[in-house]
């Protein structure tokens, strides 16, 4: 009897621990290959892992001796070995030990949003999310106020996991289990978040640079970012303020030698400082080493932008940080496909988005920027104070671009050849002394110069059907922007300005903020928000580069924040070739392309040849996106090459579907896209709501949707099936095989083929020949092959429209 119960004890006991050890294989076997489900007390020491929708992506996470710890694998294969997470604060002990794991919580979500405007009408967000609450209880860490040492300190990161990434923040409630966090208003000393990299990956990097992403990119090996350090800083911006030997900025591209892309970037940056990565070289890096130092040689830290008294992040809870961002995709055209960073903003902040539109300007500005003319207005005042400095009785340089008879010149133009709008600099008092003088007061944004007629110039603009662009460059002084902000935005709702292009040129005011610095990224954002409440869109350049904040806020409509077209020679052969898997990644560029005449000595004696043929830049309309697109160049210039002109004029600018052909970054583009009818026409309807606007007027592009011949009605016109196509090359010759099985089956369509001449040649040198280009026309279906060229730094083409 005893033996029986003995017998029978010892089998319920066995029968329990079989089930008990299959509860908990089940469970992690459960959480290790679908991520979701949850797993019971006790969380400690156990690994948590999450998994992608398409099961191809993982991540996994554990606490080690109280560290945070995560990493990532792509079918198997390791992306992300080992990596920290956590911060060093100010006045207490760091987030970066200590730690217990308390809660772990999995939840999916899938929906399609539609964007106001972007690179496809229908943008699908579909992800698994694990939310890990981690606790440094009472007692186990130090503060400078010994009240709050008490209550446990709550630390949340928030895991997204994508088919093509990973995202994830830290959050910090106020309350958590119903106690008090001891976190409530509180300081970063650094990010120490780790991205542990398995190998020596091909990267292409820009140096880590508090004021300037201005650069070329430089293509490396990580090993040798160090080595390359003076050269990645040739022919850059200004100002140079670096930290470190291997510091880089995101979105930065790499290739591992395996061919997987990965990306690292960040989004939805708000009330916090820009992320820069720096190599930690192996434990190098103030003697700290990283969580997988023995494997991993090239594990990159967070590097965050410091304020001017060196916080890098102040915070009061409830709050969180951006998402950090790990792109990884098998294909380079589907880097350019991935939404991961627009995904992980949040939607739509505005209720009323129809004053919100796609831009096609032209510009009184590549005057400027060639040296053909100046902002300013009069060489006399190499001091000027605003207020006392007398303009209407200066004398004339005879070289400001912005007077009223080249204005109305550049309208004429404009409207003519059916754009949106002009954009115009130098208009306003202040430019004889705006640049690197660190002057304060260097702009009042209200003032024309006397020969620019501000109401004159305006009614001539909309009577022809013509938006003037607003500019307001702030030589970098915020302090001053911000004080007459309210002020100029009312001056352009008075005269119908609907968009501004600012900039942020020099030595950030206050002094000893860099550009992307917290609270210069607040001021970038605060000039979106009450721009939002004037109706205006903002093209801001040498801001903090986008992190897809324009999902939010779609008034945001462009950025420059990279080397764009106005570093003209200093430029390298297939710098727009990475531009789309880096820059561009947060967000849409005002590159302003078009230049037709790219020798610039032919404009000025000390003018040099830039690196482009005519086609590569007619490649770049499609290639590039933004919905802010410029035709940058003189008048004069498109006039000998208007039959190539017309592919500027014909082509759209917002998207319904984009299909990325062929990719390499630093190497070549082609992307084919088929306009957004309904955004055609927008900003030339929207000029019917001036009192002497000119309604319905018939932009270029819709003109080509609905084969008009004229700025006619679009009233009862049927729009008709069309699609572009851009290619683009850097100093290598290519060819492309084009399928055009995108095409409606059974419909007919008429191409217009842009191409490089035979003797194109992009490159300056020898045979250097930007001019050459052939227009073919040619009837295609969806079963036509197109065999299409392009010369060193060329580029080609095609628009293509239905047949009625
Ligand atoms: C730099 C900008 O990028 C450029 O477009 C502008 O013309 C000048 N600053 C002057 O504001
Ligand atoms: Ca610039």
């Amino acid at each position: 009897m005893l033996k029986n119960l003995n017998f029978n004890s010892q089998f319920i006991m066995m029968r329990l621990r079989i089930l008990f050890t299959l509860c908990i294989l089940t469970c992690c076997m459960h959480l290790f290959f679908t991520g979701g489900g949850l797993c019971a007390q006790p969380l400690a020491g156990y690994e948590r892992v999450l998994s992608s929708p398409d099961g191809r992506m993982m991540m996994r996470f554990t606490v080690v001796e109280g560290v945070p710890i995560y990493s990532l694998e792509r079918d198997g294969v390791r992306v992300l070995s080992a990596s920290k997470l956590g911060f060093t604060l100010e006045w207490r002990d760091g987030l970066d030990s200590n730690f217990v794991m308390k809660d772990v919580k999995y939840s999916s979500f899938d929906e399609v949003w539609h964007p106001v405007w972007g690179e496809e009408a229908n943008i699908r967000n579909h992800y698994n999310e694990m939310l890990v609450t981690l606790e440094q209880l009472p007692g186990t860490v130090k503060s400078m106020d010994h009240s709050t040492d008490t209550r446990p300190t709550v630390m949340q990161i928030r895991f997204r996991l994508y088919d093509d990434g990973l995202g994830f923040r830290y959050e910090f409630p106020m309350r958590y289990n119903g106690v008090d966090n001891a976190l409530v208003c509180f300081w970063f000393k650094e990010e120490l978040t780790e991205f542990a990299l398995t190998g020596d990956h091909t990267a292409w990097w820009i140096p880590g640079d508090y004021d300037t992403q201005e650069y070329n990119y430089t293509e490396s090996r990580l090993s040798q970012i160090d080595s390359l350090y003076e050269k990645g800083h040739e022919h850059g911006g200004w100002p140079w303020t670096d930290f470190s030997r291997t510091g880089v900025q995101t979105a930065l591209q790499m290739k591992t030698d395996d061919g997987l892309y990965i990306n690292i970037h960040e989004a939805a940056t708000l009330d916090y400082p820009t992320m820069h990565l720096n190599l930690i070289e192996n434990g190098k890096l103030k003697n700290e080493k990283p969580a997988d130092a023995a494997n991993s040689a090239f594990v990159f830290r967070t590097w965050l932008c410091p304020d001017a008294a060196g916080y890098k992040g102040r915070m009061q809870a409830p709050c969180h940080t951006p998402w950090r961002t790990v792109m990884v995709c098998d294909k380079a055209t589907d880097v350019l496909r991935s939404r991961l960073i627009l995904n992980l903003n949040d939607p739509c902040a505005l209720e009323d988005v129809s004053w919100i539109h796609p831009v096609k300007y032209m510009g009184v500005w590549w005057e400027m920027i060639s040296g053909k003319s100046t902002w300013s207005y009069t060489n006399d005042y190499p001091s000027v104070r605003l207020g006392e400095t007398d303009f209407l009785h200066a004398k004339p340089n005879g070289t400001h671009g912005a007077n009223n008879a080249n204005v109305r010149r550049y309208i004429d133009f404009a409207a003519k050849h059916g754009f949106d709008a002009l954009l115009i600099e130098g208009w306003n008092i202040g430019w004889e002394d705006w640049y690197g003088k660190q002057k304060e007061f260097v702009f009042d944004f209200l003032t024309p110069y006397p020969d620019f007629d501000l109401p004159a110039l305006n009614k001539y603009a909309h009577e022809k059907g013509i938006r003037l662009i607003m500019h307001h460059e702030s030589s970098a002084s915020t302090v001053n922007y911000e004080r007459w902000m309210e002020k100029a935005y009312n001056l352009m709702n008075r005269y119908g300005y609907d968009a501004v292009k600012s900039g942020y040129v020099g030595t950030i005011i206050p002094f000893a903020e860099g550009h992307y610095s917290q609270p210069i990224n607040n001021h970038y954002h605060y000039a979106i928000v009450e721009a939002a409440k004037h109706h205006i869109m903002v093209n801001a350049h040498e801001a903090v580069r986008p992190t897809g904040l324009c999902r939010t806020w779609p008034n945001m409509i462009g950025n420059e924040s990279a080397m764009g077209t106005e570093f003209r020679e200093r430029i390298h052969p297939g710098h727009t070739a990475i531009l789309p898997f880096t820059r561009l990644q947060g967000g849409p560029m005002d590159y302003t392309p078009g230049i037709f005449e790219p020798d610039m000595g032919k404009i000025v004696p000390w003018g040099k040849p830039m690196s482009h043929t005519i086609c590569n830049q007619l490649g770049l309309y499609v290639t590039f996106y933004s919905p802010l697109q410029m035709a940058a160049d003189f008048p004069e210039h498109y006039e000998p090459y208007l039959d190539a002109f017309q592919f500027i004029k014909d082509v759209a600018v917002d998207w319904d579907t984009s299909i990325y052909l062929y990719a390499e970054p630093g190497d070549y583009i082609v992307t084919a896209r088929k306009p957004k009818v309904s955004s055609l026409n927008k900003a030339a309807d929207g000029l019917g709501a001036l009192p002497d606007g000119k309604k319905g007027v018939v932009s270029n592009a819709a003109q080509y949707v609905y084969g008009l011949t004229d700025s006619a009605s679009l009233n009862g016109q049927t729009p008709r099936d069309v699609w572009y196509i851009g290619g683009i090359t850097d100093e290598t010759a290519r060819e492309f095989t084009v399928k055009l099985d995108f095409l409606t089956p059974g419909k007919s369509y008429d191409a217009v083929i842009y191409c490089d001449g035979k003797n194109a040649c992009g490159l300056p040198g020898e045979g250097y020949n930007p001019y050459s280009y052939t227009i073919t026309t040619k009837k295609v279906t969806s079963k036509t092959t197109l065999k299409l060229k392009m010369a060193s730094c060329g580029g080609f083409a095609v628009s293509i429209r239905e047949r009625l």
